[in-house]
């Protein structure tokens, strides 16, 4: 009797798969102590802590079964340092290290360069007068060679020139219009293949049609006011799945027909500062 082949074939190595890397933060001094935007209102000393930490692990968990976790070590009287899409914004080995509209967020600003050094990225020089919010503002599109950069709320009016100038891509800005999605994560997310679900009132007119300009109409995945507030643009996209805080069974057919399956993992507790998934998390391994 004949040994079954594979029994003689040396063992496949594992096909080289490049797991994306993603950093977070743990929630450990988590909390709404100052507002900041529309969100944080009346917010101040709400957060459960307990459960932000469970949706913290349950959103940890997700990622981890799709990428690399890496965290960063949070720091005492940080509250919003978990939102580490605020860290910076990366492209391959570069790191723009964000400039903080708030005071009260300025010093992360060190910390999360500190993280960057120390893992090799070499940070780009950024004008200390700019504000600019990292990968909050500015998202990477996954079909068009662009990067969309929101401004006009946390990012000043001249980020996304400056953005350019440093990364040697085309950066489009799109002027925030609407206080309560005061970050570009907040109402725009692009998604593999070159969609984009987005919150289209969001934007002014002109940058609606910059949108359109580049976003070819049937990869345009507008979402309406109510999944707006459920934070489903701040999505974290990773293989085709998308974790987001919650969706309308309408918007996830949507996203189901499109070739994504959208996982729900409630952040109430994030939300109350006023970020979810994806500001929760920020990809460190983009080409
Ligand atoms: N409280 C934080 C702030 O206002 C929330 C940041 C959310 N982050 C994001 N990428 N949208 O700065």
């Amino acid at each position: 009797m004949t040994q079954p082949h594979s029994m003689f074939e040396p063992a496949r190595p594992p096909r080289e798969e490049k797991r994306q890397r993603v950093l977070m933060c743990a929630p450990d001094d988590f909390d709404v102590r100052y507002v900041i935007n529309p969100w944080m209102e009346h917010q101040i000393g709400r957060t459960a802590r307990s459960l932000a930490r469970e949706q913290w692990q349950n959103l940890r968990a997700l990622v981890a079964e799709r990428a690399e976790v890496e965290l960063v070590t949070p720091a005492a009287g940080l509250p919003d340092m978990v939102f580490t899409a605020n860290a910076g914004f990366v492209l391959r080995n570069v790191a723009v290290v964000s400039r903080f509209r708030a005071e009260q967020r300025r010093p992360e600003e060190p910390l999360f360069r500190a993280f960057f050094e120390a893992r090799g990225f070499a940070v780009a020089a950024w004008p200390d007068e700019l504000a600019f919010e990292g990968a909050g503002d500015a998202l990477i599109d996954r079909g068009a060679d662009v990067v969309w950069c929101g401004h006009g709320m946390r990012s000043a009016d001249e980020a996304p020139a400056a953005l350019e100038r440093i990364i040697g891509r085309r950066v489009i800005g799109l002027r925030l219009v609407d206080p309560r999605f005061y970050h570009l994560d907040t109402c725009c997310c692009p998604l593999a293949g070159g969609y984009l679900l987005y919150y289209p009132p969001a934007f002014d007119a002109a940058s609606r049609a910059a949108i359109e300009a580049v976003v070819p109409r049937e990869k345009r995945i507008a979402i309406d006011e109510a999944d707006a507030m459920r934070f489903a643009c701040n999505a974290v996209d990773l293989d085709g799945c998308v974790a987001m805080n919650d969706a309308s069974p309408q918007l996830q057919k949507r996203l189901g027909d499109a070739g994504f399956v959208p996982v729900l993992t409630p952040l109430s507790e994030f939300m109350k500062a006023g970020g979810a998934a994806k500001c929760l998390t920020l990809k460190l391994s983009e080409d």
